[in-house]
């Protein structure tokens, strides 16, 4: 597809559908003009995302958020640039609502197609918004399916320091979260219950390489601690929910911060970035001022709306890729497993 009028001060419209938010946001010159998310409760009560009702509740926000994020950013569809979406990672039948809807938009207004890695856009978002960190910086990415700390050297030239082994923090907040009675995403519950807590309980951290990560041992502890307790007390849950909820988070949270922080210390790096949903935990907010204080490092963590699943973060993915013509083919489709080349 050819670039229909090359623009400077490009304007984008960009999809997100990755998961169970659908979002579209309108960015002109790198600037974010609007930033609509549709988010999807028909996952509440399943512990989890529904891969088929995701998809149908994507087709059915997808034209109701791309015309409002248009009416809010006060552009004409006839003003835009380019159309972007998120490639991948994330659910087949999530991300080809996205893809399809791009490509049949750009087919029409004959602009050309920007595909955007999902997890390089959760970091990107810290460029939306002043104070942005310089090159290189180290990012800590926590989200529902991920957990990992980068070494950013540009926007899109990257080196992985290390992941997790199995479940990622936000997947370790929502499985306990779940064992615990609470709806889905229990993230967001469990950071309100654990303000009014203790951290009374004491869950073990995985013994893993030095940059890994392991939450499913997490997992299991608090499966048998439950068990074990209510054996006891069949209202245990109820009378401790508040402390549950402290100990879970505060096992998770500091692993998060000690691994993070030992890795900005070992690459001599000064610039410490934090992204995806479960940088929005209030805790995890708190420890890592206060670690970053201590080391004397400079601490991003971007607005709570550019955390979770949004269009504004791909949205800025695709303006940095509009100025290099990084564009793709109409042929480009979902990845469910796309990777990064490090
Ligand atoms: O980045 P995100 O919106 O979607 C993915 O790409 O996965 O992250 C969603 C995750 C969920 O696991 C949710 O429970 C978690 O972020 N989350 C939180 C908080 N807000 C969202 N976890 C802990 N505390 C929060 N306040
Ligand atoms: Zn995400």
């Amino acid at each position: 597809m050819k670039e229909k009028k090359s623009s400077k001060s490009p304007i984008i419209l960009a999809i997100e559908s990755s998961c169970d938010d659908t979002s579209c946001a309108i960015s002109v010159n790198g600037v974010v003009r609007a930033n609509i998310v549709a988010n999807q409760t028909v996952h509440k009560n399943y512990g989890g995302v529904v891969p088929e009702l995701a998809s149908r509740a994507h087709l059915s926000h997808i034209i109701p958020v791309v015309d409002a994020a248009i009416k809010e950013a006060g552009i004409k569809i006839s003003d835009l640039n380019a159309i972007a979406f998120t490639q991948g990672p994330g659910l087949l039948g999530s991300l080809i609502v996205g893809n399809q809807f791009a490509k049949g938009l750009a087919v029409a207004l004959d602009l050309p197609l920007i595909a955007i890695n999902h997890m390089e856009a959760h970091i990107l978002a810290h460029f939306i918004d002043a104070p942005i960190p310089s090159f290189p910086f180290l990012n800590l990415t926590v989200s529902g399916g991920h957990t990992e700390l980068v070494i950013m050297h540009d926007y899109f030239q990257q080196d992985l320091i290390g992941q997790t082994l199995d479940d990622a923090a936000g997947e370790a907040f929502d499985k306990c979260g779940k064992m615990l009675g609470l709806p889905y995403p229990s993230g967001p519950e469990i950071d309100k219950l654990a303000k009014a807590g203790e951290i009374k309980f004491n869950f073990p951290t995985a013994r893993v390489g030095e940059f890994e990560f392991s939450f499913s041992g997490l997992k299991t502890s608090v499966m048998y601690f439950l068990k074990r307790n209510l054996e006891k007390d069949p209202d245990f849950i109820h009378k401790e929910i508040n402390n549950i909820a402290a100990s879970v988070q505060d096992a998770i949270v500091k692993t998060l911060v000690n691994k993070t922080l030992k890795a900005a210390k070992r690459h001599q790096l000064k610039q410490i970035a934090v992204s995806g949903g479960v940088s929005v935990n209030s805790e995890l907010r708190n420890q890592m001022i206060n670690a970053c204080g201590d080391i004397g490092a400079e601490l991003f963590l971007a607005a709570p709306k550019y955390c979770t699943d949004n269009a504004a973060m791909i949205a800025m993915a695709a303006h940095f890729k509009y100025l290099k013509s990084d564009f793709c083919s109409l042929k480009t489709s979902a990845e469910p497993r796309l990777s990064r080349q490090f």
